[in-house]
């Protein structure tokens, strides 16, 4: 019955590690991957260059209050959709609506997943340049290490982002509880040991003060509409949502867990790291404003965008005396590919899930097929890196939103909070008499798709205006 809730019975069991789909095999398994898809290069080299770029702690905070407000709630919300249809995000809203027009909701995530991941693994494949870079610097190698350290290195670029997917790959026909939830349980806290050791160092260096007031002091007239804007997508782009990517996560999880309880951790894991990574970039760039490098342009703003992580920190490493410098930044960039990696498992997830259950496909023949497509225009975009720029607001800052708009208004007017409601309550003993409950449903109904439309609104005045 589309649009109704399936009686109890006629849903897959809820710890199905027996069905051909794959499920998590426990709780945390969820938790680690879920977080490990959010906490990604979205955190430690888009956020830090946004905060530069944003006026400081002014993004800090309206990016929290986008998480909170309207990230998480719409978390939940996918959450519900994938565990409810136990779907790939097209076949969740073919199962709950008779409509044609919802089931591309789920064609537009699955496009912006293609599309974010195909640029996603170029900046990857930066990473894992930069760790040989410092290397062969450590080695006295200056040519090599500017050929391993060239942004726009087309040769280079391709083939560390084909080695990318392959690992990517690798990793997704392995299989949700054997390939995604393993291997993220390794990689997390190895991620976030390096990390708060890095701050730990760069917080003794002369100059890194001056970074923590600029990252944590308020200036009120730093609050512009491009502000919001682009908090608002980075929390969408570093959550994860919009695309179905939760959706997908979300059809793997068991009826016994808490779906707002683990969104909510997933959500403050995310943001714990973004703030952790603005604690590391932010301070390192005063550092290496000490040692002569230039952090603000000629307009007097600090430097930002896709080479702030890529230029300014390399540049700080090499001036450190002896060997610690280039050690703290193999480790660094160690630690950016890691994230990278647990990410573009999720990105792929989704396409691979969609072909697996509405073509029929094999998840092996899925993985290749739909990540050799992909890999194809990661290529051409290692040639045109460009594109970056481009391809980032147009699926990042503006389809994921759109997509977390149309996911709101579908479970809010459509589906009906009624029966997510009815969803939601496996796991969450007490929701009915919990204050999550109205909370929730105002959120998902008003305030979420009300904040998401003016911010679009006025984005789109301000640049007719302009
Ligand atoms: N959240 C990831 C990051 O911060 C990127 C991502 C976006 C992953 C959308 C999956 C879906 O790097």
């Amino acid at each position: 019955m589309a649009g109704q809730p399936q009686p109890l019975e006629s849903y897959p069991v809820s710890t199905d590690s027996t069905s051909s789909r794959g499920s998590w095999n426990s709780k945390i398994g969820f938790i680690f991957a879920a977080a490990g898809s959010a906490v990604g290069l979205g955190n430690i080299w888009a956020f830090p260059a946004k905060v530069a770029d944003n006026g400081g702690a002014v993004f800090l905070i309206v990016y929290l209050l986008c998480c909170l407000i309207i990230g998480f709630p719409v978390m939940v919300g996918e959450l519900v959709l994938g565990r409810s249809t136990k779907k790939n995000p097209v076949g969740a809203f073919k199962a709950l609506s008779n409509h044609w027009f919802p089931p591309l909701i789920g064609f537009w995530g699955v496009l912006c997943g293609v599309m974010i991941l195909s640029f996603y693994l170029v900046v990857a494949g930066w990473t894992a340049g930069y760790v040989l870079e410092e290397a062969m610097h450590f080695a006295g190698q200056a040519e090599l290490a500017a050929w391993f350290g060239d942004l726009s290195n087309g040769p280079k670029n391709a083939l560390f982002s084909v080695l990318f997917m392959a690992a990517t790959i690798t990793i997704i026909t392995g299989g949700v509880s054997n390939g995604i939830e393993k291997a993220t349980k390794a990689m997390m806290p190895a991620l976030l040991v390096i990390l708060i050791v890095m701050i730990g160092y760069v917080l003794t260096l002369p100059g890194a003060t001056d970074g923590v007031a600029v990252y944590l002091k308020p200036n009120p007239a730093d609050l512009t509409g491009s502000v919001v804007f682009s908090a608002l997508g980075q929390s969408f782009f570093s959550l994860s949502l919009g695309m179905g990517c939760l959706i997908t996560y979300g059809s793997y999880m068991s009826r016994k867990q808490n779906l707002a309880e683990s969104a909510f951790y997933v959500t403050m894991t995310d943001f714990s790291v973004a703030f952790l990574a603005g604690f590391l970039v932010i301070p390192a760039m005063f550092v290496a404003q000490g040692q002569g490098i230039p952090i603000y342009n000629d307009a007097g703003n600090l430097v930002a965008g896709g080479q702030l992580v890529f230029q300014v920190l390399p540049a700080m490493f090499h001036s450190m005396e002896s060997g610690a410098g280039v050690i703290a930044g193999m480790a660094f960039f160690i630690l950016l590919g890691l994230a990278a990696l647990t990410s573009t498992i999720s990105l792929l997830e989704v396409p691979v899930a969609y072909a697996v259950d509405e073509h029929g496909m094999s998840r092996k023949k899925a993985a290749i097929g739909i990540g050799s497509l992909i890999a194809v225009f990661a290529i051409i975009i290692s040639f045109h890196v460009g594109l970056i720029d481009l391809l980032a607001t147009s699926f990042n800052d503006v389809g994921l939103p759109l997509g977390g708009f149309m996911i709101c208004v579908f479970l809010g007017y459509v589906w009906k909070t009624q029966n997510a409601l009815l969803e939601l309550e496996h796991g969450f003993e007490g929701l009915h008499t919990s204050w999550f409950k109205p909370v929730w449903v105002v959120f998902i109904r008003y305030i979420c798709p009300l904040l998401i439309g003016s911010v679009f609104l006025a984005t789109i005045y301000g640049l007719l205006t302009q």
